[in-house]
């Protein structure tokens, strides 16, 4: 399942700035990628020309008659393990064998994984090509993991397969592609884990009172320095709060 190009036009406007952010995804359940492809911000993204996402099928280079892409681990133990021959085709056909070209990034899901940071979105984005490699079942075979760049986790928890982590991945990256989100670099530049590695301030919008509840005068009150220092102790003080490991 190829997505789809985007107009010509578009493509060549922001190829100037920065060239197309190509990315693939290799997952044993593509069907999982449809609504995530023309509903989110990755749908804009690629209809704006800032990038190319293809999901690729696993299963299509899976082994036999029944493309199988999976066996029983040595040593015993349950569930099935992914096998070397259908990942390393998949990978090798989207970037040929050996030595990665600079700009490729071969990114592996797994529990096992570095933590995903906004910073790691950053980089991510800047890029010329992603390839995210999906595992299911127990996991992949430990030599699978030669061909990653990197390994990362999006949490500590174990979910059913590598596909909603390639997501969240992907939607990080390509928001942050030059021209994908409506109000430019200042969109992301003040959200939280921006460069000042603080949570984002509390934001309230109308109506001024809601239950009882009214927003901070400060911000009724059109002064943008007081309203930009609020915002900086705020944020200060959210993240002592709710992630003081962010401050050290
Ligand atoms: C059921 S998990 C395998 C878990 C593995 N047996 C373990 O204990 O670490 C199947 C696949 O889901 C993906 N996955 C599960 N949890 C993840 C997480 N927190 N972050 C990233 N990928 C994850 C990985 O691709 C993994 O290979």
């Amino acid at each position: 399942m190829e997505s789809k190009a985007a107009p010509l036009g578009t493509a060549f406007f922001f190829a100037i700035i920065q060239a197309m952010l190509k990315i693939d995804v290799i997952s044993v359940q593509p069907k999982m990628f449809e609504g995530f492809l023309t509903e989110s911000i990755v749908a804009r993204a690629v209809k704006k020309g800032a990038c190319e996402v293809n999901i690729v099928d696993l299963r299509e280079f899976g082994e036999g008659r029944w493309r199988k892409v999976d066996d029983s681990p040595y040593g015993g133990g349950p569930g099935m393990l992914m096998k070397c021959g259908p990942w390393f085709a998949a990978v090798e056909s989207r970037i040929g064998e050996g030595v990665r070209a600079p700009g490729t990034r071969v990114v592996m899901t797994s529990p096992a994984g570095r933590k995903f940071t906004q910073r790691d979105a950053e980089s991510l984005a800047a890029a010329e090509h992603v390839i995210f490699m999906c595992g299911h079942y127990e996991g992949f075979d430990a030599r699978i993991e030669t061909l990653a760049t990197d390994l990362f986790s999006v949490g500590d928890f174990v979910m059913t397969g590598g596909e909603l982590a390639a997501a969240a991945m992907v939607d990080a990256t390509v928001r942050l592609l030059p021209g994908v989100l409506g109000g430019g670099p200042a969109a992301t530049a003040s959200e939280s884990f921006g460069r000042d590695g603080l949570l984002e301030a509390p934001q309230y919008t109308k109506p001024p009172e809601f239950r009882g509840m009214k927003v901070p005068e400060v911000l009724l009150s059109g002064d943008h320095s007081k309203i930009e220092a609020w915002r900086k102790s705020e944020a200060r003080r959210l993240t002592e709060k709710e992630r003081p490991d962010l401050l050290r």
